[in-house]
């Protein structure tokens, strides 16, 4: 089949061409005698995308999943209280993911399309004079909604009534995509994955744990050995590591920052806001709305478009992807079939934006959705048109 298929779901995203040929390396010897001069600055500027400067980040060989399981288990004991909240796809896995380990979890179940309830949460935290609950958990993007929490309202709630909770956030659609600020917004531990914002394959688990949260290995019985962070300090101090490391992807993940940081951190956010608004743009063109609730909600990685009564979202998926060779992304479990959703995130730019919307808009066309053709396109374009700014100064 001749041309490519155009990829916009929320991660996997395109990995680009620079950061293929910097994983297109030898296999190499990970116990080189030089290997620490590569490993050394790669944990250190993972730091500047967390934005922390004392916390500690661990990479394992692994997915976003495995990055929730070595935070839990490194950190808290089974029984522990924990205050969580569920409202899509993702924070109701990691919900699950705490049950299994045997945490007590006080679960806050919201709508689809809401966030993290921050005044339950303070109300909750006002009222545990005891202390009991250990941490609190916040989904900062949740991927199946396409809804972004408020990370520093979280903080506000905990430190308005003086709660020592650790902090735990999912910034797996988030970090390096979204402002994220591990210190300033006292995050005891944040969990990333490669295949999104770092433009990479899957294959990394990102976690980035805070001195407090280290500090809770010493009475930690949870059983682990392959996420064991004791393991990994103490071959990581040296630029090794306790297994075979993935050494492709960590060179990709050299390249990832490097772009990332020539662009610099805050570029690349104001970039996703942009590609995020001109999607939007195309939304409300269509007479559509996304799942999220409220736009102080709306994710600058996803939009899950909600589609009209009497139509099936995942209908759009399979046709546009059979039609177009578009990979647009399903609803999943409660919200299946009424919405789909478009990825915009990563290695992405004005004409990249406008394939989607332009996919979707044919598919949508073509199912007999009420839509005037070329109507979401023309709204992004003139959004982006007016926002241009030159590339080359
Ligand atoms: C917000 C969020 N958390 C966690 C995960 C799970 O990560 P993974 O699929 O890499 O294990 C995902 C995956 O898409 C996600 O979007």
């Amino acid at each position: 089949m001749p041309g490519r298929n155009f990829l916009f779901i929320p991660g996997p995203t395109t990995v680009p061409r620079r950061i293929q040929n910097a994983m297109n390396h030898e296999q190499e010897d990970m116990r080189a005698m030089d290997l620490p001069g590569f490993t050394k600055p790669l944990y250190e500027d993972m730091k500047k995308v967390f934005k922390t400067e004392n916390g500690r980040v661990f990479i394992f060989p692994a997915s976003g999943t495995g990055g929730w399981e070595s935070a839990v288990s490194n950190t808290l004991n089974a029984g522990d209280k924990v205050l969580m909240s569920s409202f899509g796809h993702f924070s109701h896995l990691w919900v699950d993911l705490c049950q299994r380990w045997g945490l007590e979890v006080q679960c806050f179940e919201e709508e689809w399309g809401d966030g993290v309830p921050v005044e339950k949460y303070a109300q909750v935290l006002a009222a545990d004079k005891n202390h009991e609950i250990k941490a609190v958990f916040a989904t900062q993007n949740e991927t199946a909604t396409g809804v972004a929490s408020d990370i520093a309202g979280v903080r506000k709630a905990l430190d308005a009534c003086d709660h020592p909770a650790m902090l735990f956030v999912d910034g797996v659609s988030s970090v390096g995509s979204i402002d994220f600020r591990m210190d300033e917004w006292g995050v005891d531990i944040c969990v990333s994955g490669s295949q999104k914002g770092f433009m990479l394959p899957t294959g990394l688990g990102i976690v980035c744990a805070s001195e407090k949260a280290l500090a809770c290995r010493e009475g930690s019985t949870l059983p682990k050995t392959f996420f064991d962070w004791n393991d990994q300090i103490k071959t990581n101090d040296l630029g090794y590591f306790p297994y075979t490391p993935p050494m492709n992807l960590l060179r990709g993940l050299r390249e990832s920052l490097n772009m990332i940081f020539e662009e610099g951190l805050d570029n690349v956010f104001a970039r996703h806001n942009r590609m995020a608004n001109a999607v939007r743009a195309a939304v409300s063109a269509w007479g559509m709305r996304p799942i999220a609730n409220d736009e102080n909600w709306y994710s600058d990685t996803v939009t899950a478009v909600k589609v009209p009564e009497g139509f099936d979202g995942n209908e759009v998926v399979r046709h546009a992807y059979n039609y177009y060779n578009l990979a647009l992304s399903i609803s999943l479990t409660k919200i299946a079939g009424k919405a789909f959703r478009i990825g915009h995130l990563g290695d992405m730019n004005e004409l990249m934006v406008l394939t989607p919307i332009n996919g979707a808009e044919m598919t949508m066309k073509d199912l007999g959705y009420p839509i005037e053709l070329g109507s979401g396109v023309a709204a992004a374009q003139e959004y982006l048109r007016s926002t241009a700014k030159p590339r080359i100064q």
